[in-house]
């Protein structure tokens, strides 16, 4: 198996620079590339020297830390100085087109043993890959927002990744003190087609009868989590959920899965350009309004977790673990199902299937099945 020295990091903005510091003090040797020789500056001093001194002046760690750390990272504007790196980590911005370059680029300064990986959201890697010589050598590396404190990270196969490829990442990874789920290449890879699924539907309650504190509320009961989903969403920006939701929806909709439609509600809110109210009026009660609400919740993210494991993308035990580490749910979609019993979950699914949000899963199409093994 590949030996992983040297990481070479692209683009060293929110994600680049808490993977590369994650990689860093996972004691790996990092090299990160910006666009130009003032922006290598400002991003060091920013992410590096000045996240390093705030944990140096609360007592976290030493400034011998400190000092060993900084003098592991180091920045360029030139695409030869990542010549020495065994794995090269994209993050630059999410444009299909400037991805598809810099793979093409890597290819010609790095050596013919490198490792390149994308962190993208929403593009297949097959197709950022394109322009690489060595397709065996590519895959995805999919870190979650805080890179440095979400454990999770979908280690994506994409059809030429070679099983060597994948186990340099896998011990990568642990190395790193992340938890790694193994992941086909799939529009949103495993965990967002669900959580952004369970956003879209959520959000498209909003109006007369559900305010957001409602739906946030419900969602807090529903999925047993101290921050709900319209919290989460706030988090993540709202104009990042409502384009991660257009490209699921286009990548999926027409497919054999099915994908909800971006609610209008979302769209709105993303236009104003302010997050979700989360504190705007009283919390509904009705036991049977917010039943509403959960049910339509909760079969939504039984359904795509079906349909996930049914396609392979993901196995039952990994979307599990996944869906527990990266959106800190105490249960999966899976144990939620053993939970409620199968009778319960298969009128859940059902019901979004009818309301035309998913098509139905096979596993769920003739008679009741068995409980899930995780
Ligand atoms: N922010 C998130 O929550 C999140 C989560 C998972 C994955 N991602 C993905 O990670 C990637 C980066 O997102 P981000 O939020 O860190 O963006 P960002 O805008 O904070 O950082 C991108 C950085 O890339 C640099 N850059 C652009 N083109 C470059 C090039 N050709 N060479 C070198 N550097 C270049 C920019 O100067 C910028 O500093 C995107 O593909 C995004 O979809 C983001």
């Amino acid at each position: 198996m590949k030996e992983i020295e040297t990481v070479g990091i692209i683009g060293f903005g929110v994600m680049g620079a808490a993977i590369g510091m994650n990689a860093a003090m996972s004691g790996y040797r990092v090299v990160f590339k910006e666009l130009n020789d003032e922006l290598v500056q400002t991003m060091f001093d920013k992410w590096v020297v000045k996240s390093l001194e705030k944990r140096v002046a609360k007592g976290k760690i030493t400034q011998a830390d400190m000092d060993a750390i900084t003098g592991m990272i180091s920045g360029t504007s030139r695409y030869e100085a990542l010549s020495d790196c065994d794995l090269v980590i994209e993050a630059a911005i999410e444009k299909m087109d400037l991805k598809i370059q810099i793979f093409e680029d890597l290819s010609s300064v790095c050596r013919e043993d490198a490792i390149l990986v994308s962190n993208t959201s929403t593009f297949l890697i097959e197709t950022l890959m394109a322009k690489a010589t060595h397709q065996e050598r590519t895959a995805g590396l999919h870190y979650f927002f805080p890179a440095n404190i979400n454990r999770l990270v979908e280690v994506i196969r994409q059809k030429n990744t070679s099983d060597d490829t994948y186990q340099a990442l896998m011990a990568f990874a642990e190395k790193c003190r992340k938890t790694a789920i193994t992941v086909k290449d799939f529009p949103g890879f495993a965990i967002n087609p669900l959580f952004i699924s369970s956003y879209m539907v959520l959000d498209s309650f909003l109006g007369e009868t559900y305010n957001v504190a409602t739906l946030e509320s419900i969602s807090q009961e529903a999925l047993n989590v101290r921050y709900g989903i319209m919290w989460v969403q706030n988090g993540s920006g709202l104009g990042t959920c409502y384009h991660a939701g257009v490209s699921m929806f286009d990548y999926l909709n027409g497919s054999d899965l099915g994908y909800p439609v971006v609610p209008d509600q979302l769209k709105a809110q993303f236009e104003s350009n302010a997050p979700w109210n989360l504190t705007d009026g009283e919390v509904l009660t009705d036991p049977e309004a917010r039943a509403k609400v959960k049910d339509r919740l909760l079969g939504n993210v039984f359904t795509i977790a079906t349909h996930l494991v049914e396609n392979d993308v993901v196995s039952v035990t990994d979307l599990e673990l996944g869906v527990c580490t990266a959106l800190a749910w105490p249960k999966g979609p899976f144990g939620m199902m053993n939970d409620l019993g199968m009778e319960e979950t298969k009128r859940l699914i059902q019901q979004s299937v009818t309301v035309g949000d998913y098509k139905m899963p096979k596993r769920f199409q003739a008679g009741t099945p068995e409980a899930w093994e995780i």
